[in-house]
């Protein structure tokens, strides 16, 4: 029975759908492509050899959401679907408890109504906002800082309190720590809107040429020498425990939290050493002020995903920059921006893309 991967389009949906359709899964994607461009589908369509079947359907429109239910036996949802970009949460945190949380409750509500109850949910390491104590375990205290950090934490607790109220639900709230890397196709990746804010799209553009030079937010952090310490995942490592997490919503019912990281902590300077080494490009920049919102550290205590959802992560950071920088070289443009998310929008005929792609 097919497998629903809301958002499948984005960054990290298509690596997941990957590891889905190779899994031999079913897959159907919604995604209405406000952050992302089908191609992406088509992408994965080609690396795997499969094909699935993709939906052009917002969360908010509940009648399409319905329909997708109706024309198909799903048999679990991986609910990727959501806005995330933090600075933009700040200017219009209505537009992302709208789109995140409004979206979720009809995800959820649909799923109860077809009896569907399988559930892994994007959440983020963000929930820790602040944390205590490195490495970070999942009974840390939660504490967002910013609109999208909350709508990660509602949803948790509103996911919290539908398994509650039935104890039918298995919900797996994934916390991920920083996703990088790419596909070791390089045919997919992540491909930012405009000016990214995240240091390893942001590096990469450096190492192609797009961008001058890196901009380092705070050198006088109480870290090995002075920058952010982050736990880098890679995305692939990332779309695994996906597998691993559905395999227990599958089999076992209620909810739970788990970090999914490495649990290894690297300096700003020491990504930028990593990805200088293997693109082989040099990469400039200047030391700034800390960006306001920043913490010093976080990294992940795996340990949990480790014992109950048997995963860990295998690729290491020059892994995951070396296939980072092979995205991004052969893909300086991201995804052909042929299929313009203007065009999609307002596209309101079934269109087939690769395979199968269709509005309701
Ligand atoms: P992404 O933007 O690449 O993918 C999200 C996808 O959801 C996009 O394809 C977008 O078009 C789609 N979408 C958004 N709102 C929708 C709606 N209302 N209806 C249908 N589709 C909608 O992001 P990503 O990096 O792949 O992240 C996936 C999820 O993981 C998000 O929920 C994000 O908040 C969470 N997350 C991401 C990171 C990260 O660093 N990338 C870290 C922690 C958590
Ligand atoms: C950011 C978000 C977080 C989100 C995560 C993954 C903020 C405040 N936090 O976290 O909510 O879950 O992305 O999407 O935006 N850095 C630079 N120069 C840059 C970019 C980043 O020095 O141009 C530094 C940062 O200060 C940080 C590290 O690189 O120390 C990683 O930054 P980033 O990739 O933005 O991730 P987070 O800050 O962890």
């Amino acid at each position: 029975m097919p497998i629903l991967v809301t958002g499948g389009a984005g960054y990290i949906g298509s690596h997941t759908c990957v590891e889905l359709l190779n899994q031999g899964y079913e897959v159907i994607v919604l995604d209405n492509f406000a952050n992302s461009n089908p191609e992406a589908l088509t992408r994965v369509e080609e690396i795997t050899g499969k094909t699935m079947k993709a939906y052009h359907v917002d969360l908010l429109d509940r009648e399409s959401v319905k329909e997708v239910f109706e024309q198909n036996k799903i048999e679990s949802v991986i609910h990727f679907a959501g806005l995330k970009a933090v600075g933009e949460s700040v200017s219009v945190p209505l537009y992302y408890y709208q789109n995140n949380i409004t979206g979720t409750v009809i995800l959820c509500e649909v799923m109860q109504e077809y009896g569907v109850k399988n559930l892994v949910f994007s959440s983020s390491a963000t929930v820790y906002g602040t944390p205590d104590k490195v490495p970070i375990k999942e009974d840390s205290k939660l504490g967002a800082t910013n609109p999208y950090g909350r709508t990660k934490q509602m949803i948790e607790e509103i996911l919290r309190d539908v398994a509650f109220s039935d104890p039918s639900w298995s919900i797996s709230l994934l916390r991920y720590f920083n996703p990088i890397g790419a596909h070791q196709s390089g045919r997919i990746g992540e491909d930012p809107n405009g000016i990214p804010n995240n240091l390893m799209p942001y590096i990469s553009q450096v190492a192609i040429g797009k961008r001058q030079q890196l901009q380092v937010f705070g050198n006088d952090y109480p870290t090995k020498d002075g920058t952010g310490v982050r736990d880098y995942i890679h995305v692939v490592d990332l779309a695994i425990g996906h597998l691993r997490a559905l395999e227990k919503v599958q089999s076992i019912k209620g909810i739970e939290a788990y970090n999914l990281g490495t649990g290894i902590g690297y300096s700003v300077l020491e990504m930028v050493e990593t990805f200088r080494k293997v693109s082989g490009r040099p990469i400039p920049y200047e030391l700034t002020d800390r960006r306001s919102g920043d913490i010093s550290t976080c990294y992940a205590d795996p340990a949990k995903a480790r014992d109950e959802l048997n995963w860990q992560a295998m690729r290491g950071i020059e892994q995951m920059c070396k296939d980072s920088w092979r995205w991004q070289y052969h893909n300086p443009n991201g995804y052909n921006k042929a299929f313009s998310k203007q065009n999609i929008r307002n596209d309101r005929n079934p269109v087939r893309y690769a395979a199968g792609f269709f509005n309701v």
